[in-house]
């Protein structure tokens, strides 16, 4: 929803907020928590409407070496409100995906948010625009990690506290980017120090506050005491893209045995990295598989912790 005083999504934008922008983080002011899109009642019509593909549903529960681990569930044939209702009181999220195939207002949203920074921000063009809706129990944490495209954090309800680190050593080793970027990491693998923290800059997300962050800053997330809805925006402009393909094709050559790779950020050797990365990728050489996943429960609003233990079984997506 436009904010109604000045039809901007952004509402405390000031000009040198566009100097910043994937320089520094920017931590700003936004109307989507005000919109209709967001309301209980709207998030419980999309949880039904969502395809199996297009959502997760996770918990962590410690195995059999005592170390917590992630699972997956489904949502069974719970009601929206149901649904919500279990991650209200119960320690499970949901990343639901792709929320325009429901309805196209979420992707009229997006591309209103890609807009609105464009406009903005100079010679800012956007690409591969994503948006995912995370909806979270209390006292819920994502671990340290970092991730590929460009990203945003809107906060529409609930709080949250952020932990932001530079994206370079030792914060992220070059290495584990790349393997990330070839699909050789999870993305929660990547090796955390708690005195990382000591440089950590902290932001405490409110609703109509929103975060972005320079590419790839490795960050972690914890829940405060009530349900959190959230959204993520991804995208991709030709300096990330590039990124993405230097940082393929150094993993690339990593493997080949090369050890003192630059990033570069232009020129021949660039370019020549983005075409090696290009003919890999495209050619089907590495081949994508997607990963199984096993579903081991089902949300449950009349259980401890909103879910219950079923049946393992494995899904393709
Ligand atoms: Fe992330």
């Amino acid at each position: 929803m436009r904010d109604v005083a000045t039809g901007h999504i952004m509402t405390d934008w000031k000009e040198h907020h566009g100097e910043l922008f994937g320089r520094h983080p920017l931590h700003l002011q936004h109307s989507l928590h005000k919109s209709e899109l967001f309301t209980d009642a709207a998030l419980a019509r999309l949880l039904e409407k969502a395809d199996r593909a297009d959502y997760h549903v996770n918990t962590r529960s410690a195995g059999p070496d005592g170390k917590l681990r992630r699972r997956e569930g489904e949502f069974g044939d719970l009601s929206g409100v149901q649904l919500l209702e279990a991650v209200r009181k119960g320690d499970i999220w949901i990343n639901l995906r792709a929320p325009q195939k429901a309805d196209k207002a979420y992707g009229n949203l997006l591309e209103d948010i890609y807009r609105e920074f464009e406009a903005r921000v100079p010679g800012l063009k956007t690409f591969k625009h994503l948006v995912t809706i995370l909806i979270s129990s209390p006292h819920v944490y994502v671990p340290y990690h970092c991730d590929v495209p460009g990203q945003m954090l809107w906060q529409l309800r609930g709080r949250k506290r952020v932990w932001l680190y530079p994206a370079s050593e030792p914060f992220l080793p070059q290495a584990a980017i790349e393997k990330l970027i070839l699909g050789e990491m999870h993305e929660t693998d990547m090796p955390f120090r708690t005195w990382f923290d000591e440089s950590a800059k902290v932001v405490d997300l409110e609703p109509g506050w929103m975060l972005h962050w320079p590419l790839n800053w490795p960050h972690r997330v914890e829940n405060q005491d009530s349900l959190n809805v959230s959204l993520t925006t991804e995208h991709y402009t030709r300096p990330v893209r590039n990124a993405y393909g230097v940082n393929y094709a150094n993993g690339l050559l990593r493997k080949a045995g090369f050890r003192t790779l630059q990033q570069q950020g232009s020129g021949a050797a660039m370019y020549a990295k983005l075409a090696l990365a290009a003919g890999v990728k495209f050619s089907g050489i590495r081949g994508t598989v997607a990963k199984p996943y096993t579903v081991d429960f089902r949300v449950d609003p009349d259980s401890p912790g909103g879910h219950r233990d079923i049946e393992p079984y494995v899904l393709r997506k």
